[in-house]
């Protein structure tokens, strides 16, 4: 498979099958997903892999709701994927990483205030895409779940030390190829115009 076919073909997977998926696969996906650029080199960003039924509990009981696990549409296929992996970023990595002599003159190593753009963001979506690109290549689904809600106890419970962000929740699995339409996919979209600015905006 090649990168334009793993763009082209990858979707969110919010459908898993229970079957489980192998550890060896993953950490090779995770492993290879933070070769993505990082800026300054910083490398900031880290996984925390839940692998199987037991470990993947922890994540969806502190980031949802009972009545969510219960009753939603997409619950059933989502709590069986084979391995969720929370992707986490240091700030103060970045921070230190800019105070050096060749960075220090960025004035980015004084503070996180200081970052107009705070790359940790565009490092962690960079894995992230890397890992989506990766898991196709494998044959596996994957889905992104967006850290909005419950993230203190997602953090507790995993034990993320405070200052950590938690960028998001990669959940992996074999698909079960029965997945819901997002209604997300039929907004009407801006069109390649809007999007492709040629000399300008
Ligand atoms: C940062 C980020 C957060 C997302 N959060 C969620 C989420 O919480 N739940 C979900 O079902 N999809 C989530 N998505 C997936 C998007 O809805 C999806 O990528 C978009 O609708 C386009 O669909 P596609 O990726 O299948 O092409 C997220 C995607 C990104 C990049």
């Amino acid at each position: 498979m090649d990168v334009t076919e793993a763009i082209r073909r990858r979707r969110m997977t919010r459908s898993f099958e229970s079957r489980p998926i192998d550890s060896e696969v993953l950490d090779e996906i995770l492993m290879t997903s933070l070769l993505a650029p990082s800026a300054g080199n910083s490398r900031g960003t880290s996984w925390i892999s839940l692998l199987g039924e037991l470990e993947t509990a922890r994540y969806f009981e502190a980031a949802t709701d009972e009545s969510w696990r219960r009753s939603a549409p997409r619950a059933p296929g989502l709590l069986r994927a084979g391995a969720v992996a929370l992707l986490v970023a240091d700030p103060a990595a970045y921070v230190e990483r800019y105070s050096a002599p060749d960075k220090v003159g960025s004035g980015l190593g004084r503070s996180i205030e200081a970052w107009p753009v705070p790359y940790w963001w565009g490092d962690a979506g960079g894995v992230v895409m890397a890992a989506l690109l990766l898991a196709e290549e494998a044959g596996l689904g994957a889905c992104i779940h967006g850290a909005f809600r419950n993230v203190d106890a997602v953090k507790s419970s995993l034990g993320i030390p405070e200052p950590m962000l938690v960028y998001g929740a990669l959940l992996l699995g074999h698909p079960a190829g029965d997945d819901r339409r997002s209604a997300s996919l039929d907004r009407p979209g801006p069109s390649r115009a809007e999007r492709i600015h040629h000399a300008g905006w």
